[in-house]
């Protein structure tokens, strides 16, 4: 039987005042619901970045088409997202830092658009009606800007000595396409690159096409599994450029710089070991490809989660590749909701680490927990500055609270649980929000129902959100 359902969501109970609202504005303008803007910013839902995303839609795809020259330092393309929107829109806004917009079409018709500081506005020809699914076309072009963060680290478009490279937490992605820039939006991507011939063009997902013609190399990579933009990459240089694939089939892709390609060799080699290892602790893989990016030393000065193949700066050692192989789980496919949420990726590639070592005859977790909680402040003199639940601030989100004092929240709920309800924990959490966005107490609810009868309360209260350091027996 087809469907009779209408395509336009209305919403059925609306109060007279606002029908009335609404026929008068039928009569001001043509565009049948009268529409409110989305919003700038998710505001006090994630106060860390509070101009961050974006309301009244979602995103479901983006289709970047892009071509950078290093020479020029100048990107240009145009940026297609897909939306569906989750109210009656009169006006929209993308986060885009930077760079000069050319022209906008919404469902293929110019719409009229302005600026400030990162955002773009977009005032479509009618109204988006709540529920209908809808494109945004954005044509633009220029020198894409290095950002720093809160933190003193530069993201966004990094220049090279051969070509950019593009990293985006937690806000840097906006320096490349405009787009819904907050974790809690994720979507499917199709990206084409041209740069000149000779060079590489290096994304997320998988590449299924590549063509040269006129001196330039045109590159599409499609990732089809949902993606947060601050994962997006796009690493353009030299590299060599490796593909095999692991015993279970998976294709492995790395692009190594000429000059880390000795020191990357054997480290990156265990790559199917460490999947291998982390399947088995985590569950099922959630992408189609893994891989790497290793860039020359000093192009950034940090490793990054960038989804399907982490960013490193030079050759990453063995704790590295585990920490951002293990993110791929916790971060790239159990997303934060906000970015107060920050431990769930930190703490969890940290104590991946930490596992890691214990099952390969290392430390155990236990030692390494035993150490921090002792002579921890040694290392890292910040330790109990903050609990991890609540950073401090947007400064800290990559300070030792969120990873070492993380991870030590996930030990203590190991102790509480038990070895196997843990290690059950460790492949469930990341398969019960697969894909989705996950907060500190959708997972804190989680545990407390993995064990009705345990108390985590204490553990709560001092570890996750408690000021200073924690009595040691939770
Ligand atoms: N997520 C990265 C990692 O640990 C580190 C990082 C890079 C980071 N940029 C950041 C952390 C911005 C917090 C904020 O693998
Ligand atoms: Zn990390």
């Amino acid at each position: 039987m087809p469907r009779s359902v209408p395509l336009v969501h209305r919403a059925p109970l609306v109060p007279t005042a606002l029908l009335l609202a609404g026929a008068l504005a039928l009569t001001a303008c043509d565009g049948g619901v009268h529409g409110t803007p989305g919003g700038s910013g998710l505001r006090d839902r994630d106060p860390y970045f509070p101009k961050s995303g974006n309301g009244g839609y979602d995103v479901t795809h983006y289709d970047l088409d892009l071509a950078y020259d290093p020479d020029t330092s100048r990107l240009s393309g145009t940026a297609t997202l897909t939306a569906r929107a989750t109210q009656n829109l009169s006006a929209l806004n993308l986060d885009l830092d930077g760079l000069d917009v050319e022209k906008v079409t919404v469902g293929g018709d110019p719409a009229r658009w302005n600026r400030t500081g990162r955002e773009l506005t977009v005032r479509p020809h009618d109204d988006l009606d709540e529920g209908r699914v809808f494109r945004v076309s954005v044509a633009y072009s220029g020198t894409p800007k290095t950002v720093t963060d809160p933190d003193g680290s530069e993201e966004g478009w990094l220049p090279t000595d051969d070509g950019a490279v593009a990293l985006g937490e937690p806000t840097g992605s906006a320096a490349w396409f405009p787009g819904n820039h907050h974790p809690s939006d994720k979507a499917s991507y199709d990206l084409t690159i041209t740069v000149p011939e000779g060079l590489k063009a290096v994304s997320n997902g998988e590449l299924t096409a590549s063509r040269t013609s006129g001196g330039r190399t045109a590159s599409h990579w499609h990732t089809a599994e949902p993606m947060a933009s601050y994962l997006a990459t796009l690493a353009i240089g030299d590299y060599d450029i490796h593909r095999t694939a692991t015993p279970d089939g998976l294709p492995v892709y790395t692009a190594v710089d000429p000059a880390q390609a000795a020191a990357s060799r054997k480290v990156l080699a265990q790559i199917p070991a460490v999947m291998a290892w982390s399947e088995d602790t985590f569950g099922a893989y959630p992408f189609s490809s893994t891989g790497a990016i290793v860039d020359r030393q000093g192009d950034a000065e940090y490793a990054l989660e960038t989804q399907n193949r982490p960013y490193f700066p030079g050759a990453p050692d063995t704790e590295t590749l585990v920490h951002e192989l293990a993110h791929q789980w916790f971060g790239d496919s159990v997303t934060p909701k906000t970015w107060r949420d920050m431990w769930l990726n930190e703490g969890f590639a940290t104590y991946a680490e930490w596992l890691w070592a214990e099952d390969h005859g290392g430390d155990s977790a236990q030692k390494t927990f035993d150490e921090l909680y002792r002579h921890g402040d040694d290392v890292y003199a910040d330790l109990w500055s903050f609990p991890p639940g609540k950073p401090s601030g947007a400064a800290h989100l990559s300070d030792s609270p969120v990873y070492q004092r993380g991870a030590m929240v996930l030990h203590q709920i190991r102790r509480q649980l038990g070895d196997t309800a843990f290690r059950a924990l460790l492949r469930d959490w990341p398969t019960t929000h697969r894909h989705g966005n996950a907060d500190t107490e959708d997972f804190t609810s989680y545990v407390e129902d993995l064990a009705p009868d345990k108390d985590f309360g204490p553990i709560w209260e001092q570890w996750l959100y408690g000021d200073g350091k924690p009595e040691r027996s939770a």
